[in-house]
């Protein structure tokens, strides 16, 4: 069925399309009277509409949606994780919330290392493996700032579905037969994912999370203070401390979500709303905007694609190169502001040439005139691979949320705190664990991003907005995918905004992917076959022929987005994943 025909029944399905009437009576302003989510999972966007139906706006409905994901697709996120979240209020102001988890305070540089050597099995399965949890300071956060029911009934669709089961999904059942010797490991992942007679759950068998529902209704009624002051802080610091874990009930004490500076770049006639550090995925979307402005994108995608995708691929490069080299915490490191001009970007394009691929990137420095002395993203003065999930919602009143959520790679740490149902990240892997290893994505990196007590690990997470010549929303976007969310995030806004594409169309196209190292150009040849946007065979050998070192590629991506076209919203799910969206 295409994306578009199950949009339209999913949304009839489920009594979301308004009445001309209602419409009229809802008395908003008339840009913005429609309403939208998109995730991957049906229930999770079920859940948003009916906070949307009942009284709720965008942002409990996305903390709703966010809390299902948790538990009905855990293995990409949930609350033992964490996430960015860009927010567009009816105000017109822009928040960007950091609930990125954070390494203990007892976490070093060579926390990693044995016998002098990194070793990344530790940074990705175990129990050194986890950052603190911070989904539940972000959401809190949320709420605090901008939510309208109450906090407790957020909870209720994630508790009913833990406590009564839901059928497990194709990618949990499938990633639980991946992952299943590590999860074996840990009793209380056991428990949850295995029979008793040891078999793995598989697709369409019951998943029931009673523990996890119980943790749920405390948060709910306690707050989330009964996370990182009471029980939970408590029992999850003892457990992991019993299996050679580093984090303390201080570092929960101590956790805090924080509000950033948003990152904002002039795109033609729009502007890109984009997230700053600890993410990477505003910055290098600004930049690689700022190189591809010069030229006639829309054009080129329809008649000449070779010559657009070695473009992109150019551009990814030199982006990649600059995010090895410069970035990190920018509580901790200075992260040049010098990385955002116009002119620096422009001139990373000096050695570009349509001929041929570029062979030996590096990084820029980006010019004295902007320095490194304003650190970018600190918080403001108001005060690969199939893990991780990109959720959207817009309310009728001109609320967007853009939020990504993540335990990192498939069931984060594998690591489930016994009689809490939670299972905790393997954030720390997004560290540089050491000069020039390779995380679980091939990404490489630098001092700027090394290990460091109370620090953030780099993201790749993406949350985009943008908004047109008056400043109201007309796009947001976002995936799932590690370094490749930031590459396809970019490709659909383009496929928007300069290809004039539908948003279904547009997240559906095939995409590239580049990340400077390993020098590879990834496609996906088994999208928008038979369509004008395949990435054809004779396309493949003209990107060849400049001397990309191409390799075939599955889904690079999982990416959800809204459009809004006049006075109609339209939401789009990625037919790559089995998620759902709807919009009225
Ligand atoms: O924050 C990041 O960049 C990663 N932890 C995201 C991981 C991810 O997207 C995995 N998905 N394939």
């Amino acid at each position: 069925m295409s994306t578009r025909r199950f949009f339209l029944q999913s949304a009839a399905l489920c009594g979301l399309l308004l009445s001309a009437k209602s419409r009229r009576s809802s008395g908003f302003d008339k840009l913005t009277v429609n309403r939208g989510a998109a995730t991957v999972h049906p229930l999770a966007t079920q859940s948003a509409a009916r906070i949307l139906r009942s009284g709720g706006n965008a942002i409990d409905a996305a903390i709703s949606a966010a809390l299902v994901l948790g538990v009905v697709d855990g293995h990409n996120s949930g609350i033992g994780g964490g996430c960015l979240v860009l927010i567009r209020r009816s105000n017109g102001q822009i928040h960007a919330i950091d609930g990125r988890e954070m390494a203990g305070l007892a976490a070093s540089e060579g926390m990693f290392l044995r016998g002098g050597k990194a070793d990344a099995s530790l940074s990705q399965n175990g129990p050194l493996a986890c950052g603190v949890p911070s989904q539940i300071a972000a959401i809190k956060q949320m709420h605090t700032l901008a939510g309208r029911m109450a906090w407790k009934d957020l909870f209720t669709d994630a508790q009913k579905a833990a406590f009564n089961g839901v059928a497990a999904s194709k990618s949990v059942a499938r990633t639980i037969a991946s992952e299943a010797d590590e999860l074996r490991k840990y009793p209380a992942s056991s428990a949850i994912y295995f029979h008793t007679d040891g078999t793995a759950i598989r697709e369409g068998e019951p998943l029931v999370q009673k523990d996890l529902a119980s943790t749920l209704e405390s948060i709910a009624l306690q707050g989330s203070e009964w996370f990182y002051e009471g029980p939970f802080a408590s029992k999850c610091a003892g457990y992991l401390k019993s299996i050679g874990g580093i984090l303390t009930r201080e570092d929960f004490l101590a956790y805090r979500s924080k509000e950033r500076t948003a990152i904002r770049t002039k795109y033609r006639d729009h502007e890109v709303i984009g997230f700053p550090p600890p993410s990477s995925g505003g910055i290098h979307i600004a930049q690689m905007l700022m190189m591809l402005e010069p030229y006639p994108i829309g054009a080129w995608m329809r008649s000449r694609p070779e010559a657009y995708y070695h473009l992109l691929c150019e551009v990814m490069k030199r982006a990649f190169a600059d995010r090895a080299y410069w970035l990190g915490d920018s509580d901790f490191v200075d992260v040049p502001q010098g990385l955002l001009d116009r002119e620096y970007s422009r001139n990373r394009m000096a050695n570009f040439v349509d001929s041929q691929s570029s062979m030996q990137i590096e990084h820029g420095t980006p010019g004295d005139s902007m320095g490194r002395n304003g650190a970018l993203g600190a918080p403001s003065s108001a005060e690969d691979l199939k893990h991780t999930t990109h959720l959207t919602t817009a309310d009728d009143e001109g609320n967007w949320v853009a939020m990504t959520c993540t335990v990192n790679t498939s069931w984060g740490c594998k690591v489930t705190v016994p009689g809490t149902g939670v299972m905790l990240n393997n954030q720390m892997d997004d560290f540089s664990i050491s000069p020039g290893t390779p995380n679980a994505f091939g990404l490489v990196g630098s001092q700027a991003n090394a290990v460091g007590p109370g620090k953030r690990p780099l993201s790749s997470m993406s949350p985009t907005m943008v908004l047109d010549a008056t400043g109201e929303p007309v796009l947001t976007a976002g995936a799932a995918g590690g370094p490749r969310i930031i590459n396809a995030t970019l490709q659909v806004l383009l496929r928007v905004l300069d290809g004039g594409c539908s948003v279904s169309e547009a997240v559906a196209c095939p995409r590239v992917h580049h990340q400077w190292q390993p020098d590879v150009l990834l496609f996906e040849d088994q999208f928008g076959v038979g369509t004008p946007w395949e990435i054809s065979p004779g396309i493949q050998a003209n990107l060849s022929r400049l001397g990309h070192p191409l390799k075939a590629s599955g889904s690079l991506a999982i990416c959800q987005a809204i459009h809004r076209q006049g006075d109609r919203l339209t939401a789009a799910h990625d037919p790559r994943a089995q998620g759902q969206s709807l919009a009225e």
